[in-house]
Protein backbone atom coordinates (compact mmCIF):
# COMPACT_ATOMS: atom_id res chain seq x y z
CA UNK A 1 0.00 0.00 0.00
CA UNK A 2 1.31 2.74 -0.79
CA UNK A 3 0.93 6.24 1.31
CA UNK A 4 -1.02 8.95 1.22
CA UNK A 5 -0.17 12.18 0.44
CA UNK A 6 -2.05 15.80 0.84
CA UNK A 7 -1.44 19.21 -0.05
CA UNK A 8 -2.60 22.27 -0.74
CA UNK A 9 -2.48 25.53 -2.71
CA UNK A 10 -4.75 28.69 -2.40
CA UNK A 11 -6.06 30.41 -5.92
CA UNK A 12 -4.85 34.02 -5.24
CA UNK A 13 -1.94 36.66 -6.59
CA UNK A 14 0.13 34.94 -9.06
CA UNK A 15 2.09 31.20 -8.08
CA UNK A 16 5.77 31.98 -7.30
CA UNK A 17 8.98 30.39 -7.44
CA UNK A 18 8.66 30.12 -3.79
CA UNK A 19 5.34 28.22 -4.23
CA UNK A 20 7.01 26.32 -6.88
CA UNK A 21 10.45 25.59 -5.24
CA UNK A 22 9.37 25.04 -1.71
CA UNK A 23 6.05 22.58 -2.47
CA UNK A 24 4.86 22.12 -6.39
CA UNK A 25 7.97 20.57 -7.63
CA UNK A 26 7.49 17.90 -4.87
CA UNK A 27 4.98 17.63 -5.11
CA UNK A 28 5.23 16.34 -9.04
CA UNK A 29 8.78 14.21 -8.74
CA UNK A 30 7.21 11.97 -6.04
CA UNK A 31 3.89 10.77 -7.33
CA UNK A 32 5.05 7.32 -8.29
CA UNK A 33 5.74 6.96 -4.83
CA UNK A 34 2.83 7.95 -3.05
CA UNK A 35 -1.16 7.99 -3.74
CA UNK A 36 -1.67 12.04 -4.24
CA UNK A 37 -4.18 14.38 -3.84
CA UNK A 38 -3.30 17.86 -4.32
CA UNK A 39 -6.03 20.46 -3.72
CA UNK A 40 -7.06 24.01 -5.03
CA UNK A 41 -8.36 25.59 -1.62
CA UNK A 42 -10.85 28.23 -3.07
CA UNK A 43 -13.13 28.01 0.00
CA UNK A 44 -8.93 29.17 1.87
CA UNK A 45 -8.86 31.85 -0.31
CA UNK A 46 -12.19 33.58 0.49
CA UNK A 47 -11.31 34.27 3.83
CA UNK A 48 -9.95 37.66 2.84
CA UNK A 49 -11.99 39.29 0.29
CA UNK A 50 -11.45 38.15 -3.63
CA UNK A 51 -12.71 39.69 -6.55
CA UNK A 52 -15.32 36.94 -8.06
CA UNK A 53 -13.90 37.14 -11.93
CA UNK A 54 -10.70 37.14 -10.39
CA UNK A 55 -10.94 33.87 -8.07
CA UNK A 56 -12.88 31.64 -11.10
CA UNK A 57 -9.48 32.79 -13.17
CA UNK A 58 -7.50 32.28 -10.89
CA UNK A 59 -8.54 28.81 -9.58
CA UNK A 60 -8.44 27.55 -13.47
CA UNK A 61 -4.80 29.37 -13.87
CA UNK A 62 -3.52 27.58 -10.35
CA UNK A 63 -4.97 24.25 -11.98
CA UNK A 64 -3.03 24.79 -15.30
CA UNK A 65 0.22 25.24 -13.86
CA UNK A 66 -0.07 21.98 -11.07
CA UNK A 67 -0.99 20.14 -14.36
CA UNK A 68 2.00 22.14 -16.64
CA UNK A 69 4.56 21.50 -13.41
CA UNK A 70 4.24 17.56 -13.97
CA UNK A 71 1.42 16.45 -12.07
CA UNK A 72 0.22 13.96 -13.93
CA UNK A 73 -3.57 13.42 -13.61
CA UNK A 74 -3.59 9.26 -14.02
CA UNK A 75 -1.21 9.48 -10.54
CA UNK A 76 -2.86 12.25 -8.80
CA UNK A 77 -6.49 13.33 -7.94
CA UNK A 78 -6.06 17.34 -8.13
CA UNK A 79 -9.50 19.32 -7.28
CA UNK A 80 -11.27 22.37 -6.10
CA UNK A 81 -12.20 22.46 -2.42
CA UNK A 82 -15.75 23.90 -3.13
CA UNK A 83 -16.71 20.59 -5.34
CA UNK A 84 -16.11 18.31 -2.45
CA UNK A 85 -18.48 19.62 0.52
CA UNK A 86 -17.22 17.28 3.40
CA UNK A 87 -14.69 20.06 3.58
CA UNK A 88 -16.60 22.35 4.60
CA UNK A 89 -18.74 20.48 6.64
CA UNK A 90 -15.96 18.76 8.68
CA UNK A 91 -14.12 21.95 9.38
CA UNK A 92 -17.72 23.14 11.04
CA UNK A 93 -17.79 19.57 13.49
CA UNK A 94 -13.95 20.20 14.24
CA UNK A 95 -14.53 23.39 15.34
CA UNK A 96 -16.50 22.58 18.32
CA UNK A 97 -13.61 20.67 19.21
CA UNK A 98 -11.08 22.71 18.88
CA UNK A 99 -10.02 25.16 22.19
CA UNK A 100 -9.97 28.60 21.29
CA UNK A 101 -6.89 29.19 22.87
CA UNK A 102 -4.94 26.75 20.22
CA UNK A 103 -6.15 28.89 17.81
CA UNK A 104 -4.74 32.08 19.38
CA UNK A 105 -1.21 30.60 18.89
CA UNK A 106 -1.25 30.55 15.14
CA UNK A 107 1.53 32.58 14.00
CA UNK A 108 -0.10 32.99 10.25
CA UNK A 109 -3.03 34.49 11.57
CA UNK A 110 -1.28 36.83 13.59
CA UNK A 111 0.41 37.97 10.98
CA UNK A 112 -2.20 38.58 8.62
CA UNK A 113 -4.44 39.88 10.65
CA UNK A 114 -2.17 43.04 12.14
CA UNK A 115 -2.83 44.85 8.98
CA UNK A 116 -7.12 44.31 9.02
CA UNK A 117 -7.23 44.71 12.57
CA UNK A 118 -11.12 44.85 13.47
CA UNK A 119 -12.24 44.15 9.74
CA UNK A 120 -10.64 40.76 9.77
CA UNK A 121 -13.13 37.71 9.37
CA UNK A 122 -14.00 35.13 10.97
CA UNK A 123 -13.59 32.53 8.36
CA UNK A 124 -9.06 33.89 8.46
CA UNK A 125 -9.42 33.07 12.29
CA UNK A 126 -11.05 30.08 11.42
CA UNK A 127 -8.69 28.89 8.54
CA UNK A 128 -6.65 26.76 10.26
CA UNK A 129 -9.89 24.53 11.04
CA UNK A 130 -11.08 24.09 7.25
CA UNK A 131 -6.94 23.08 6.47
CA UNK A 132 -7.16 20.67 9.58
CA UNK A 133 -10.38 19.36 7.71
CA UNK A 134 -8.62 18.93 4.66
CA UNK A 135 -6.08 16.80 5.39
CA UNK A 136 -8.10 14.63 8.02
CA UNK A 137 -10.43 13.89 5.65
CA UNK A 138 -8.38 11.41 3.26
CA UNK A 139 -6.29 9.57 6.20
CA UNK A 140 -3.62 11.60 5.12
CA UNK A 141 0.29 9.79 6.22
CA UNK A 142 2.28 12.84 4.68
CA UNK A 143 1.90 16.65 3.78
CA UNK A 144 4.35 18.53 2.12
CA UNK A 145 4.05 22.51 2.89
CA UNK A 146 7.12 24.91 2.92
CA UNK A 147 8.02 26.11 6.02
CA UNK A 148 5.46 28.57 6.95
CA UNK A 149 2.65 25.78 6.46
CA UNK A 150 4.26 23.37 9.45
CA UNK A 151 2.55 25.04 12.40
CA UNK A 152 -1.01 24.37 10.72
CA UNK A 153 -0.26 20.84 10.16
CA UNK A 154 1.07 19.93 13.57
CA UNK A 155 -2.06 22.10 14.66
CA UNK A 156 -3.97 19.51 12.49
CA UNK A 157 -2.48 16.25 14.46
CA UNK A 158 -3.11 18.36 17.81
CA UNK A 159 -6.80 18.13 16.72
CA UNK A 160 -6.72 14.56 15.37
CA UNK A 161 -5.14 13.12 18.76
CA UNK A 162 -7.89 15.61 20.66
CA UNK A 163 -10.32 13.79 18.95
CA UNK A 164 -9.54 10.32 18.96
CA UNK A 165 -8.86 10.46 22.55
CA UNK A 166 -12.50 10.93 22.99
CA UNK A 167 -14.03 9.29 20.35
CA UNK A 168 -12.00 6.58 19.37
CA UNK A 169 -9.22 6.08 16.42
CA UNK A 170 -11.39 7.96 13.79
CA UNK A 171 -8.49 10.25 12.39
CA UNK A 172 -4.91 9.28 11.06
CA UNK A 173 -2.48 11.77 12.50
CA UNK A 174 -0.31 13.36 9.40
CA UNK A 175 3.16 14.64 9.65
CA UNK A 176 4.38 17.41 8.24
CA UNK A 177 7.27 16.95 5.21
CA UNK A 178 9.52 20.34 4.56
CA UNK A 179 12.22 19.64 2.43
CA UNK A 180 15.72 20.29 3.44
CA UNK A 181 16.57 23.29 1.21
CA UNK A 182 13.46 25.80 -0.36
CA UNK A 183 11.20 25.46 2.49
CA UNK A 184 11.60 29.55 2.58
CA UNK A 185 12.25 31.66 -0.58
CA UNK A 186 12.54 35.18 0.45
CA UNK A 187 11.29 38.21 -1.36
CA UNK A 188 13.50 39.13 -3.60
CA UNK A 189 13.06 42.88 -2.91
CA UNK A 190 13.26 42.05 0.70
CA UNK A 191 15.18 38.39 1.64
CA UNK A 192 13.85 39.57 5.66
CA UNK A 193 10.47 38.45 4.40
CA UNK A 194 8.79 35.59 3.04
CA UNK A 195 7.78 35.60 -0.66
CA UNK A 196 4.66 35.79 -0.61
CA UNK A 197 2.13 35.94 -3.24
CA UNK A 198 -0.06 38.87 -2.14
CA UNK A 199 2.78 41.25 -2.05
CA UNK A 200 2.04 44.87 -4.13
CA UNK A 201 5.64 45.22 -4.93
CA UNK A 202 6.05 43.86 -8.52
CA UNK A 203 9.93 43.80 -7.82
CA UNK A 204 8.94 41.05 -4.81
CA UNK A 205 8.73 37.54 -6.41
CA UNK A 206 9.53 36.20 -10.12
CA UNK A 207 5.92 34.25 -10.78
CA UNK A 208 6.28 31.08 -12.70
CA UNK A 209 4.18 32.85 -15.99
CA UNK A 210 6.71 36.00 -15.84
CA UNK A 211 7.80 36.85 -19.37
CA UNK A 212 12.26 35.86 -19.86
CA UNK A 213 12.31 40.15 -19.52
CA UNK A 214 10.03 40.37 -16.40
CA UNK A 215 12.37 37.80 -14.30
CA UNK A 216 15.40 39.45 -15.98
CA UNK A 217 14.80 42.98 -14.51
CA UNK A 218 13.21 41.31 -11.41
CA UNK A 219 16.70 39.35 -10.59
CA UNK A 220 19.30 42.28 -11.53
CA UNK A 221 17.06 44.10 -9.24
CA UNK A 222 17.12 42.07 -6.35
CA UNK A 223 18.50 43.43 -3.00
CA UNK A 224 21.95 42.00 -2.05
CA UNK A 225 24.41 43.39 -0.05
CA UNK A 226 27.81 45.82 -0.01
CA UNK A 227 30.22 42.62 0.05
CA UNK A 228 31.43 41.17 -2.92
CA UNK A 229 32.07 37.26 -2.44
CA UNK A 230 29.47 34.94 -3.52
CA UNK A 231 28.55 32.33 -0.93
CA UNK A 232 26.56 30.28 0.86
CA UNK A 233 26.29 32.24 4.52
CA UNK A 234 22.89 32.64 6.22
CA UNK A 235 24.35 35.70 7.99
CA UNK A 236 23.93 37.25 4.28
CA UNK A 237 20.02 37.03 3.91
CA UNK A 238 19.56 38.81 -0.23
CA UNK A 239 22.60 36.71 -1.83
CA UNK A 240 21.72 33.43 0.36
CA UNK A 241 18.20 33.44 -0.93
CA UNK A 242 19.62 33.91 -4.44
CA UNK A 243 21.67 31.10 -4.03
CA UNK A 244 19.65 29.01 -3.18
CA UNK A 245 17.35 29.47 -5.69
CA UNK A 246 20.37 28.98 -8.04
CA UNK A 247 21.44 25.42 -6.22
CA UNK A 248 18.13 24.43 -6.76
CA UNK A 249 16.89 25.50 -10.24
CA UNK A 250 20.72 24.48 -11.85
CA UNK A 251 20.63 21.28 -9.53
CA UNK A 252 24.34 21.79 -8.74
CA UNK A 253 25.97 21.49 -5.73
CA UNK A 254 27.04 24.06 -3.27
CA UNK A 255 30.45 23.29 -4.01
CA UNK A 256 30.30 23.47 -7.76
CA UNK A 257 28.57 26.70 -7.28
CA UNK A 258 31.14 28.45 -5.11
CA UNK A 259 33.74 27.64 -7.24
CA UNK A 260 31.91 28.82 -10.18
CA UNK A 261 31.49 31.76 -9.05
CA UNK A 262 34.78 32.57 -7.21
CA UNK A 263 35.76 35.90 -8.20
CA UNK A 264 33.39 36.27 -10.34
CA UNK A 265 30.58 39.62 -9.26
CA UNK A 266 27.41 39.63 -8.17
CA UNK A 267 26.05 40.93 -12.05
CA UNK A 268 27.57 37.93 -13.29
CA UNK A 269 25.79 35.81 -10.77
CA UNK A 270 22.22 37.14 -11.40
CA UNK A 271 22.61 37.25 -15.35
CA UNK A 272 23.20 33.70 -14.55
CA UNK A 273 20.66 32.95 -12.05
CA UNK A 274 17.97 34.54 -14.31
CA UNK A 275 18.90 32.64 -17.37
CA UNK A 276 18.41 29.17 -14.94
CA UNK A 277 15.11 30.28 -13.87
CA UNK A 278 14.62 30.98 -17.43
CA UNK A 279 14.88 27.50 -18.46
CA UNK A 280 13.88 25.99 -15.60
CA UNK A 281 10.86 27.59 -15.93
CA UNK A 282 10.75 27.18 -20.09
CA UNK A 283 8.95 23.55 -19.92
CA UNK A 284 6.01 24.56 -17.78
CA UNK A 285 5.36 28.01 -19.70
CA UNK A 286 4.68 25.77 -22.73
CA UNK A 287 2.66 23.55 -21.47
CA UNK A 288 1.13 25.84 -19.56
CA UNK A 289 0.21 27.37 -23.24
CA UNK A 290 -0.62 23.99 -24.58
CA UNK A 291 -3.48 23.25 -21.72
CA UNK A 292 -5.17 26.21 -21.47
CA UNK A 293 -5.75 26.66 -24.98
CA UNK A 294 -8.97 24.72 -24.03
CA UNK A 295 -10.40 25.28 -21.30
CA UNK A 296 -13.00 22.51 -20.93
CA UNK A 297 -10.17 20.21 -20.68
CA UNK A 298 -8.98 21.82 -17.99
CA UNK A 299 -12.45 21.69 -16.65
CA UNK A 300 -12.98 18.15 -16.86
CA UNK A 301 -9.72 17.26 -15.38
CA UNK A 302 -10.49 18.76 -12.27
CA UNK A 303 -14.28 17.36 -12.53
CA UNK A 304 -12.58 13.87 -12.71
CA UNK A 305 -10.19 14.41 -9.65
CA UNK A 306 -13.26 15.59 -7.25
CA UNK A 307 -15.12 12.66 -8.68
CA UNK A 308 -12.01 10.18 -7.52
CA UNK A 309 -12.16 12.10 -4.20
CA UNK A 310 -15.15 12.43 -3.00
CA UNK A 311 -15.75 8.86 -1.72
CA UNK A 312 -12.94 8.94 0.72
CA UNK A 313 -13.81 12.52 2.07
CA UNK A 314 -17.64 11.56 2.30
CA UNK A 315 -16.37 7.94 4.19
CA UNK A 316 -14.30 9.66 6.87
CA UNK A 317 -17.33 12.13 7.43
CA UNK A 318 -19.67 10.13 7.81
CA UNK A 319 -17.30 8.09 10.36
CA UNK A 320 -17.12 11.38 12.39
CA UNK A 321 -20.89 11.98 12.38
CA UNK A 322 -21.70 9.14 13.70
CA UNK A 323 -18.49 9.00 16.38
CA UNK A 324 -19.98 12.35 17.96
CA UNK A 325 -23.80 11.21 17.89
CA UNK A 326 -25.23 12.43 14.79
CA UNK A 327 -28.21 10.80 13.39
CA UNK A 328 -27.90 9.43 9.84
CA UNK A 329 -30.48 10.32 7.72
CA UNK A 330 -32.89 6.91 6.09
P1 LIG B 1 -0.21 28.68 -0.11
O1 LIG B 1 -1.19 28.77 -1.21
O2 LIG B 1 0.16 29.94 0.60
O3 LIG B 1 1.15 28.06 -0.64
C1 LIG B 1 1.21 26.83 -1.35
C2 LIG B 1 2.47 26.09 -0.95
O4 LIG B 1 3.63 26.89 -1.21
C3 LIG B 1 4.43 26.97 -0.03
N1 LIG B 1 5.08 28.29 0.01
C4 LIG B 1 6.40 28.49 0.05
N2 LIG B 1 7.44 27.63 0.06
C5 LIG B 1 8.69 28.16 0.10
N3 LIG B 1 8.94 29.50 0.12
C6 LIG B 1 7.92 30.39 0.11
N4 LIG B 1 8.17 31.70 0.12
C7 LIG B 1 6.59 29.90 0.06
N5 LIG B 1 5.37 30.49 0.05
C8 LIG B 1 4.46 29.50 0.02
C9 LIG B 1 3.45 26.82 1.12
O5 LIG B 1 4.09 26.40 2.30
C10 LIG B 1 2.51 25.77 0.56
O6 LIG B 1 3.03 24.48 0.76
N6 LIG B 1 -2.72 26.97 3.81
C11 LIG B 1 -2.09 26.55 2.58
C12 LIG B 1 -3.00 25.81 1.65
C13 LIG B 1 -3.70 24.62 2.24
C14 LIG B 1 -3.10 23.38 2.55
C15 LIG B 1 -4.17 22.55 3.05
C16 LIG B 1 -1.80 22.87 2.48
C17 LIG B 1 -5.03 24.53 2.54
N7 LIG B 1 -5.32 23.28 3.02
C18 LIG B 1 -3.93 21.26 3.47
C19 LIG B 1 -1.59 21.57 2.90
C20 LIG B 1 -2.65 20.76 3.38
C21 LIG B 1 -1.61 27.80 1.87
O7 LIG B 1 -2.10 28.87 2.05
O8 LIG B 1 -0.65 27.56 0.94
Amino acid sequence: MKKRVFSGIQPTGNIHIGNYLGAIRHWASSQDQYENIFCIVDLHAITVAQDPKELSMKTREVAGLLFAAGIDPRRSAVFVQSHVGAHSELAWILNCFIPIGWMNRMTQYKEKSEKQKEQVSVGLFDYPALMAADILLYETDQVPVGEDQKQHVELTRDIAQRFNSIYGAVFKLPEPVIPDVGARIMGLDDPSKKMSKSDANPGHAVNLLDSTDAIRSKIMKATTDSKREICFDEKRPGIYNLLVIYELFSKMSRKEITARFEGKGYAQFKNELAEAIIEGLRPLQLRYRELTADPHYLDSLLAEGSARVKPVAEKTLSAVQKAIGLVPPI
